[in-house]
């Protein structure tokens, strides 16, 4: 959007958090609170972005990386004063700016168009973005005239017991004619209870100046401020809600809402079904007609369609159409199943890739494994991967059947449709189509037990005697 600038006030303490990370960095729904807002200036078009950063700027700027201007305020003087800081960043081009706080992280683009849109129709030298709040406490009270214009905003700090009964509140969200910015920002002075230069009084001059000021209402659930963990937490429901709804809208059936945990930009096919207390983190994309959860967590994922994940965790791994995972797997990243592939209970992949309808049905750990296609991995598989140095690489050719309770120590190469002795443990190549047995020749004691009986009834009897 040309001629427009974006400036996110990120420098505040946080103190009501009681952390040590900086409030803007908490996360909801997979991202910072900071990125919910950046993503939504951006959507809406705005190209230009400052964020002003204070102590501990380096840590926002880091995770946030490159793609925008960083203004400093090495003391949080408040909202006025960071505006100050952040406009000789501004470039000639820019004639409108919108400010926000990096703590509102539910507003959306559609509402920032509209107040975007509301200063330009009515003229006004801003347009401020406010909400009615059931219980308005904490929040910045919009005073209007008898005409029901805004007049000023009033801090709750510096407001009258009437002024508190206010429920229109401030939601820091403002688009101004940057002029007029530009003039009352240079006006201001900390003459409040704070004694911090408040961007909020930039209202109360423009309306001493004859100017005219716009107001956009917009629900409680895109404008709520994060101050403390209880506001971190309703905002992380909402968001979540929001992305659930988007999910069901998109064909996908969700049991519970209250208990699915998507995060934002997540992708689901349709028909496919969540069951309760599932995560779906990250860049997760997940295909159609598959079946999460119950307890199912996905980080960085991309599953094919009419996929299984039950009770399980999957980190950063590619599965493919139709497999089946868990009850109570742990896929851990750059795993990549082909399609068809079944990992059951009480297995564990790390790194490994598995061939088209290949099974590892129970209780194996398996990694820095090259599986084939159709093999079967038999209960209780073990690749000894680790030397205590270094990691090997297992090689498992196709059709090949590993028995139960075999290690393979690794490096080895399982040949294609060779097999393993149960209880086998492997240290050499088995060439195609062989079997490797590594196991002590069986003892068979015959009349053991009847031996065994009658030595412990003498055992007894001397016992008795005593
Ligand atoms: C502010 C508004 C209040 C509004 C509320 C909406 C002022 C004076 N008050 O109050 O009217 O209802 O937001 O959520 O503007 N910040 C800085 N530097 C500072 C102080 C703050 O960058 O010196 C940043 C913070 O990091 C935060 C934002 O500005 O992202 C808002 O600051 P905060 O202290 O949370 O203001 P509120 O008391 O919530
Ligand atoms: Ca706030």
């Amino acid at each position: 959007m040309q001629g427009v600038g974006a400036i996110v006030l990120a420098a505040g303490e946080g103190k009501r958090m009681k952390s040590e990370t900086p409030k803007v960095l908490h996360r909801i729904a997979g991202a910072p609170l900071i990125r919910h807002v950046l993503d939504a200036v951006a959507e809406a078009g705005v190209k230009e972005i400052i964020i002003v950063v204070g102590q501990k700027g380096e840590l926002v700027q880091a995770v946030l990386g490159p793609g925008y201007q960083y203004a400093f305020q090495a003391e949080p003087r408040g909202t006025g004063d960071a505006v100050a800081k952040a406009l000789p960043l501004l470039s000639s081009e820019c004639r409108e700016v919108l400010v926000l706080c990096g703590d509102t992280p539910l507003i959306t683009a559609p509402t920032l168009l509209r107040l975007l849109e509301a200063r330009r129709a009515a003229g006004a030298a801003v347009s401020l973005l406010t909400s009615r709040f059931a219980d308005p406490r904490g929040y910045g009270r919009i005073l209007r005239d008898e005409k029901n214009l805004v007049e000023a905003i009033i801090e709750e700090s510096d407001a009258t017991a009437a002024q508190k009964e206010i429920q229109e509140v401030n939601t820091g969200t403002y688009v101004f004619a940057r002029q007029s910015l530009e003039d009352t920002v240079a006006a201001l002075r900390p003459e409040n209870k704070q004694g911090e230069y408040y961007l909020t009084d930039c209202i109360g001059f423009l309306r001493a100046r004859q100017q005219s000021i716009a107001a956009v209402t917009a629900p409680p659930e895109e404008t709520q401020g994060i101050n403390t963990r209880q506001e971190l937490a309703a905002a992380a429901a909402l968001l979540r809600q929001r992305e659930c709804l988007r999910l069901m809208e998109a064909g996908v059936t969700i049991l519970d809402p209250a208990t699915t945990y998507p995060d934002r930009g997540v992708e689901i096919g349709r028909d496919t079904i969540i069951y309760p207390f599932t995560f779906i983190e990250g860049k997760t994309k997940v295909g159609q007609g598959c079946l999460l959860g119950p307890a199912a967590r996905l980080v960085d994922c991309t599953l094919g369609d009419s996929v299984g994940v039950q009770n399980s965790v999957v980190v950063a791994c590619t599965v493919g159409d139709r497999c089946q995972i868990g009850p109570f797997a742990y896929l851990r990243p750059g795993s990549v199943l082909a399609e068809g592939v079944k990992v059951g209970d009480f297995v564990e992949l790390k790194k490994t890739t598995v061939g088209a309808g290949s099974k590892i049905p129970h209780l194996s750990y398996v990694g820095d494994a090259v599986i084939g296609s159709g093999v079967n991995v038999g209960a209780g598989t073990i690749t000894c991967n680790y030397d205590g140095v270094q990691k090997h690489v297992t090689r498992i050719e196709d059709g090949a059947f590993i028995g139960s309770n075999t290690n393979l120590v690794a490096p080895v190469t399982i040949g294609k449709g060779a097999a393993t002795g149960a209880g086998s443990t492997i240290t050499r190549n088995i060439p195609p189509d062989a079997l490797g047995v590594e196991r002590a020749r069986q003892v068979v004691i015959p009349n053991w037990a009847k031996k065994k009986g009658k030595k412990q009834k003498e055992k007894k009897g001397k016992t008795d005697g005593i």
